[in-house]
């Protein structure tokens, strides 16, 4: 009997998220498979979307970014062959994705747009894959998608294999009224993506002392989400990322991500907080910084930042949905 699929064009939504305790460094190279677990939060202002059709007839993937970089191109392609295996289908596709925040600035444009890539293509293709699924393969484009699938605060489970790899809610958007306000200091791309970062972690002298801290620290910070304390939770995100940077600084080579602007923003929030103002940073592999805050403290807080001249732009982010379905093609 011949399976007759029904192809059909998708449009997916899918969010960036930042990582309050992060991943960095993988004990597989090509499944993505992360040396720890990571916590994150997906972010409501920060989204890709992406349209996918796979169109009989069509001799090559058709792929169109909003920056065409060939690299970001061809691990399109390759995410879409993961894809197109899984099914029985074997059209070439075309797929135009768009975010709606500049790419590669550390903001997590690869983690919302495998995810958005992911979610689409499935649907696509007629295959009918759990929220599980999903998150597994948008890990094989890029780690941190995995956790752009599923809704609000996040959970990605380090895993010992393919499977078991994967992410999952631990608590829904609403529980929790704080937000990352996203403080751009610069939109050019960054010179070392993420992925070569992960290989140069192990060469930190300090790389062996996170991983042995960092089995609590997940636990930790899940209990201080889970009784909302903001206090200790700004705490340990803040301790968090600067022991990112503290691994990438110590790295050989030495990766520097901060721009002289980053740093006048971390001493100024750490001056404000002396001053009595509850806010956080954390920063993942990039120059621009996540401030972290309650959001009854907003008002007050766009009140200081906005005359910096250091700050390009400002993008307020509530807790956000996971990856979903839209039919606003864009195509
Ligand atoms: O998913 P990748 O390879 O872009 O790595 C993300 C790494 C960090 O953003 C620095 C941390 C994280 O957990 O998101």
């Amino acid at each position: 009997m011949k399976v007759i699929i029904n192809l059909m064009k998708i449009t997916a939504i899918a969010p960036a998220n930042i990582a309050f305790i992060k991943y960095w460094g993988k004990k597989d190279e090509k499944l993505h498979l992360p040396m720890n677990g990571s916590i994150s939060m997906n972010l409501d202002s920060l989204y890709t979307t992406t349209t996918v059709e796979f169109i009989p007839g069509l001799k090559n993937d058709q792929i169109i970014l909003d920056n065409n970089s060939e690299i970001a191109v061809n691990r399109m392609i390759t995410h879409l062959d993961i894809m197109r295996k899984i099914s029985s289908v074997n059209n070439k596709a075309k797929v135009v994705s768009k975010n709606n925040f500049p790419a590669a600035t550390g903001l997590a444009s690869s983690a919302s747009g495998f995810a958005a890539l992911t979610l689409a293509t499935s649907h696509a293709l007629g295959l009918n894959l759990s929220q599980k699924e999903l998150s597994i393969i948008a890990r094989l484009g890029s780690g941190s998608a995995s956790r752009s699938i599923p809704d609000g605060f996040v959970e990605w489970f380090e895993g010992e294999s393919n499977e078991t790899s994967f992410a999952q809610s631990i608590f829904p958007r609403s529980y929790w009224e704080i937000v990352d306000i996203v403080l751009i200091v610069s939109e050019k791309e960054k010179d070392i993506l993420s992925e070569g970062g992960h290989q140069l972690a192990f060469t930190s002298p300090f790389y062996s002392t996170r991983l042995k801290y960092i089995d609590n620290k997940i636990t930790k910070i899940k209990n201080l989400i889970k009784k909302r304390d903001f206090y200790h939770f700004g705490q340990l995100i803040e301790a968090e990322a600067l022991e990112l940077h503290a691994i990438t600084l110590t790295s050989t080579l030495s990766l520097i991500y901060w721009l002289p602007e980053t740093l006048t923003i971390i001493k100024l929030i750490q001056k404000w907080r002396n001053q009595g103002l509850s806010a956080y940073f954390t920063i993942d592999a990039g120059s621009n910084i996540h401030l972290i805050a309650e959001k009854k403290n907003i008002k007050t807080i766009i009140n200081k930042l906005k005359n910096l001249k250091e700050i390009k732009k400002i993008i307020i982010n509530n807790p956000g949905k996971g990856a979903r379905l839209s039919n606003k093609h864009l195509f």
